[in-house]
């Protein structure tokens, strides 16, 4: 104990707390310069030929016969001359060779998908940008929205909320009505095959924006502000990902409202059970006021509830999981995201299990991680392709193109 601070208790100014946030800000440059040395920016991994030919779903003698044609990126050696190599982006383009017929036929969009929860600490940015990620390694070219004003998924691509973010680089013009296409704000990434819109605190303002909006402009609808700003860009992406703050705000909502499919991640634990039960009849109360009493709907192509944080040494988690499945039933994906040392400690370097190209720790654990995710973002994929073939009509019925109406957005349907 310090007995010169029981001796003199000092308050905390608000002062104090100024200096102290500074000193936070900066400290987050400092880590991320460190780590990120020399050129302060992620660097996306580089793959190996059986690397890529896993990829591309062929032996690894069938690459090194179509190399020889020329036709397809042909990475380049190591320095030592033993090892090809492939960047991310000629790695994504021999991808987009061999996976044509899964790829966005045409005259399907964009499909959008928001990662919500109410708590924070379930997974949500995680789950957001490996889903991303993993599906630009399946050959999707994908836009991730930040809706969070704490902007972790931001970070998690290598650029600082407080200090590297403009609000033209935010949805907050789009909810300030001063522009109406999100266009302005997407920026590509360090990872070929996904751009970005980012958040920042400043994003705190659509909270504001959004209902004032509501009171003076006649016939506004502030749930379909992200829903018709997106619209102008569902013809260039493949997918939309939506990370979301962890709560039901006028952000949520429209992240919700705008999207084909939810995604909830869920780690088995009582409390956050409970929490995603509120989360549910608050949604469901909400969209209820504002929707149903105007004579609109919403329908949404998928909910997938994902068991993530998974800690198989905890045997609550079981009972837990019961709950789950009773209560959710089809909604839960029949994979579940262990807890594991490669997020925490990938997560310390501001990356994701799909940043690391060669894990130092266990292979096992980093495999039983990555099958996990690599499962995870195949189930989803096929979600796509459900809403794709419904888009196109080009489902078998009962198979892809299920009982559910087309979800392009809300009221659409409803209301011309
Ligand atoms: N499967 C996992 N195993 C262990 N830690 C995880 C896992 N998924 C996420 N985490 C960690 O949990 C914390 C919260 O995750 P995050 O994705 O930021 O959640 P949210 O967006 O819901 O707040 C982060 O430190 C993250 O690295
Ligand atoms: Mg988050």
């Amino acid at each position: 104990m310090n007995s010169l601070n029981l001796q003199q208790p000092r308050t905390i100014s608000l002062a104090d707390i100024s200096a102290q946030a500074e000193r936070a800000v900066a400290m987050m440059e400092q880590i991320r310069s460190a780590m990120l040395a020399p050129t302060a920016r992620k660097a996306s991994p580089v793959f190996n030929l059986s690397q890529v030919a896993g990829f591309c779903g062929i032996e690894k003698g069938s690459l090194s016969h179509r190399l020889t044609k020329g036709d397809l990126p042909p990475g380049r050696l190591n320095e030592t001359g033993t090892r090809r190599e492939f960047s991310l982006a000629e790695t994504r383009a021999w991808i987009r060779a061999y996976r044509l017929a899964s790829l966005r036929p045409a005259g399907a969009e964009a499909v959008t998908i928001s990662v919500g929860n109410f708590k924070g600490g379930v997974s949500k940015t995680t789950t957001a940008v490996t889903l991303a990620q993993g599906l630009s390694l399946l050959g999707h070219k994908v836009l991730v929205i930040d809706t969070d004003p704490q902007g972790s998924l931001t970070t998690l691509f290598g650029i600082l909320p407080d200090t590297e973010v403009e609000e033209d680089q935010t949805i907050l013009p789009l909810a300030m009505g001063s522009e109406t296409s999100i266009r302005y704000a997407i920026r590509p990434t360090y990872w070929d095959g996904i751009d970005l819109v980012a958040a920042a605190p400043l994003l705190f303002g659509a909270e504001f924006a959004l209902p004032a909006r509501q009171t003076q402009e006649p016939g506004f609808e502030f749930w379909r502000v992200l829903d018709l700003g997106i619209d102008d860009v569902r013809s260039d992406y493949d997918v939309i990902v939506i990370d979301t703050p962890p709560s039901l705000s006028y952000t949520t909502i429209n992240a919700f409202m705008a999207s084909n499919g939810v995604i909830m991640p869920l780690p088995p634990n009582a409390l956050d059970f409970a929490s995603a039960a509120q989360f549910w009849s608050l949604f469901s109360d909400l969209t209820t006021e504002l929707l149903a009493k105007r004579g609109l709907d919403k329908a949404f192509d998928f909910i997938h509830v994902l068991l993530a944080r998974v800690d198989s040494a905890d045997a609550a988690s079981n009972i837990v999981r019961q709950w789950i499945g009773q209560t959710y039933a089809e909604k839960v994906l029949p994979v579940e995201i262990p807890k594991t040392a490669v997020t925490g400690v990938t997560a310390a370097e501001f990356g994701t299990v799909y940043d690391v190209a060669r894990y130092d720790g266990s292979a096992r654990t980093f495999k039983r991680a990555r099958d996990a995710y690599d499962a995870f973002v195949g189930y989803i994929e096929g979600s796509i392709h459900g809403v794709w073939a419904r888009q196109t009509g080009a489902g078998r019925a009962g198979v892809l193109n299920g009982s559910t109406p087309q979800s392009k957005s809300v009221s659409k349907g409803a209301k011309q």
